[in-house]
């Protein structure tokens, strides 16, 4: 047996709870993955409250976590590349992640330079924000809009944006402002007005990437004059009201963003925002502290 998170039904972070569970099984095609740290997301938030109960069809007696690092503890049929022992980073399409435990089918060698935390923290944001831009189509030369260049997913978008070649405009908050600066973004304070900011900075955007679901999107689209060239991570009704595209999270959206990534943060070419660690079996916690607004700072929890 092993223990886990569980979510014990929908609702406040004490629904959390440790617990011992049925220790998950590497299938075909998967590692067995024995977890060192597991990054907390905003959407683990909404899913635990029952919010995303029509998306996610895990429900109560599921483990939470769309990302961790740890040491590969078995193989499933058809694994190769990998071997029993190696320290991993992997992203979890079916969850699991608060688990003393945790099989998937996407996973990328930890360099040796990233730590646990850092490698647990980067693989659910790398996928959307690489995700993203690609599916605007991001080339060399344009300019792109990141709102939400702050937060998790927008800090990744923005440095691959810039590693692409692209002129990026970075909406965050005036708190985030030097670190957006400072990764190669060009700051606008985020909120009502902010293409006006934007505006008054270029008359070129042609794409731009919502990485934080606060609105702004019937003004991307008139931006950019293409609703095909505005996605958004966060807001489905925006999406839906201002002819943009809601990103699409399938196992076809950038499955090689590890592999992009992870050689990015041990060379030092990427940053990631700031996080804080607790202990797994404080999961609750870390869940109050977001949902309060008062740490703006990525949780991973950890094992020792
Ligand atoms: N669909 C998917 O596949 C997928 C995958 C990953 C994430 N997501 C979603 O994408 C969103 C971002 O995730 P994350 O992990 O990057 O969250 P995060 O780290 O909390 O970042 C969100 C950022 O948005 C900023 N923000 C707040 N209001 C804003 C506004 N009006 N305009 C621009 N920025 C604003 C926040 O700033 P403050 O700190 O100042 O509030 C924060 O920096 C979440 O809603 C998450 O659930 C979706």
């Amino acid at each position: 047996m092993s223990y886990a998170m569980v979510l014990t039904a929908f609702g406040e972070p004490e629904v959390l709870q440790w617990q011992e569970v049925t220790p998950p099984v590497a299938g075909p095609g998967e590692v067995l993955v024995r977890v060192k740290a597991a990054g907390v997301g905003p959407t683990d938030l909404n899913i635990r409250a029952g919010h995303l109960a029509h998306v996610f069809p895990q429900g109560p007696g599921s483990v939470l976590g769309f990302e961790a690092a740890g040491v590969v503890e078995r193989l499933g049929d058809g694994v190769d590349g990998v071997a029993i022992g190696d320290e991993v980073a992997v992203y979890l399409p079916k969850q699991g992640g608060y688990g003393e435990l945790v099989a998937t089918d996407v996973w990328f060698a930890k360099p040796p330079e990233v730590s646990w935390a850092v490698a647990a923290a980067l693989p659910a944001s790398a996928k959307a924000a690489l995700g993203t831009l690609r599916e605007v189509a991001a080339t060399a030369g344009e300019t792109v809009v990141v709102l939400g260049a702050g937060g998790s997913v927008g800090v990744i978008a923005v440095q691959l944006a810039r590693s692409f070649g692209l002129r990026v405009i970075a909406a965050a908050s005036e708190r985030d402002e030097q670190f957006v600066r400072d990764i190669g973004g060009e700051f606008v304070v985020y909120g009502d007005g902010v293409f006006d900011r934007v505006a008054a900075l270029t008359d070129r955007v042609d794409a731009v990437v919502d990485a934080a679901g606060h609105g702004g999107l019937t003004e991307a689209v008139a931006a950019t004059g293409d609703g095909s060239r505005v996605v958004t991570l966060a807001d489905p009704a925006g999406a839906a009201a201002a002819g943009a595209r809601m990103s699409d999270p399938g196992p076809g959206r950038a499955p090689d963003a590890l592999a992009v990534t992870l050689p990015m943060l041990a060379d030092g070419s990427l940053r990631l925002k700031t996080h804080q660690e607790l202990p797994l079996t404080d999961a609750a916690e870390a869940h109050r502290q977001l949902a309060s607004g008062a740490s703006h700072d990525k949780f991973v929890l950890t094992v020792d």
